[in-house]
């Protein structure tokens, strides 16, 4: 039971976590494009990537959105007059039942719109599309219109019917794919009023990154390290395997500590006083944990009993305060319910596993105790205790 799930997790919720945070500028295009500007778009799985020409006003951009399966379509568009779906002047990637992906730009006239191929009310000298790995890109050269930089944005997904784009799904993510972008400055913002697209992205950030880091894989590495040293098989591995998860724990911890920091920085308020105290001493003490590896003295030195007392009370407050943080940021940045309730889950079932493991080593420390007893009759201590 405790034999497996431990070194599997934290290296699998490093891999997601890390991926989560990393930045687009690392999107690797193909044809060796590189872009200047990249945000992440808050919904749909999806990015803008570009360069900008002041002196002839346009813009070389590619539209990426990941996760695209074939017969599926892809639209980004800016709308220069409106704002929203009628009147968006569309980049349309059309990826057929065989993989090809068709580019062409289309202009929204109404609801009813199949996005048929149609001009633009602005000059797009170079389209084209690829998908490559469930990504489709679209690529484009836009000449911006009436000498603006800031532009409506919205972007979209939907099936492919016959070879023919049909209706989006309205989810609240197919309704929430629109806001702004400037092309000059680099910044976005959702729904063409609360700047700060890119604000938002880092506070999820920063929440999910020590919220894994500090409030779920800190915990497991503690276990392993608690509950894979009775079986005598995982000796030495429980050791690596907890400095493993202690060790990616730590550096996405921290990761998250200096992107709350900016957030701080950015924002005043006395709630947050609190999170971010208990925030610093996180990091001291886990700074601390970290150099008392260093320091750690062998097993049978006679300083070993103190340090084992003073790692293992370091940690577990640490554990502590870390779960009490976690739930003040979900005060704080007060996200959906369902991830409060998705942390509440995961530390259910920690807890429950903790419970199990802690009664499993009981009974095998107690049975090894009585075998000992046996195989030394008389001798009331085994040889290893
Ligand atoms: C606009 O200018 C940039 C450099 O200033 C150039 O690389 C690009 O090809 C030009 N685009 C068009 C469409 O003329
Ligand atoms: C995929 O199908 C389209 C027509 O539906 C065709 O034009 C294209 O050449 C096909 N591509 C491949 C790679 O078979």
């Amino acid at each position: 039971m405790g034999k497996s799930f431990h070194p599997i997790f934290c290296i699998l919720i490093s891999i997601l976590t890390i991926s989560y945070a990393q930045d687009c500028n690392t999107y690797t295009f193909s044809k060796n494009n590189v872009y200047a500007t990249c945000v992440t778009l808050p919904v749909l799985n999806s990015q803008l990537h570009w360069n900008y020409h002041p002196t002839n006003a346009t813009v070389d951009m590619a539209y990426r959105q990941t996760g695209v399966t074939n017969s599926q379509w892809v639209a980004w568009a800016l709308n220069v007059g409106g704002s929203g779906m009628v009147g968006a002047q569309a980049l349309v990637g059309l990826v057929r039942s065989n993989g090809s992906v068709q580019a062409y730009t289309s202009s929204v006239t109404g609801y009813g719109t199949s996005l048929q191929p149609s001009g633009l009310s602005f000059d797009v000298p170079r389209i084209r599309a690829e998908m490559i790995n469930g990504d489709v890109v679209v690529y484009a050269t836009l000449v911006l219109p009436t000498g603006r930089t800031s532009f409506n944005q919205v972007w979209q997904v939907g099936p492919v019917d016959g070879g023919a784009p049909s209706a989006h799904q309205m989810g609240s993510a197919n309704k929430n794919s629109v806001g702004t972008v400037d092309f000059a400055t680099g910044l976005t913002s959702d729904d063409g009023g609360n700047v700060g697209g890119s604000r938002r992205r880092r506070r999820n950030t920063h929440g999910v990154l020590n919220a894994l880091s500090w409030g779920v894989m800190m915990p497991m590495g503690a276990m392993a390290a608690r509950y894979l040293k009775v079986f005598k098989a995982a000796n030495p591995a429980w050791f690596y395997i907890h400095v493993t998860c202690q060790a990616s724990a730590y550096v996405i911890g921290v990761a998250g500590w200096g992107t709350g920091l900016k957030l701080g920085s950015d924002s005043t308020g006395i709630k947050y006083n609190t999170h971010r105290n208990i925030g610093i001493t996180l990091f001291t003490l886990g700074t601390l944990q970290a150099f008392a590896l260093l320091l750690r003295p062998k097993p049978d030195n006679k300083y070993r009993f103190y340090w084992n007392i003073y790692h293992h009370s370091m940690g577990y407050t640490v554990i502590l305060l870390s779960i009490i943080n976690v739930f003040k940021g979900f005060d704080i940045l007060d996200p959906e319910k369902k991830w409060k309730k998705a942390y509440i889950g995961i530390l259910i079932f920690l807890v429950v596993n903790t419970v199990m493991l802690e009664a499993y080593t009981w009974f095998i420390v107690l049975k090894r105790k009585q075998e000992e007893k046996k195989a030394y009759p008389g001798n009331g201590y085994s040889q290893s205790a």
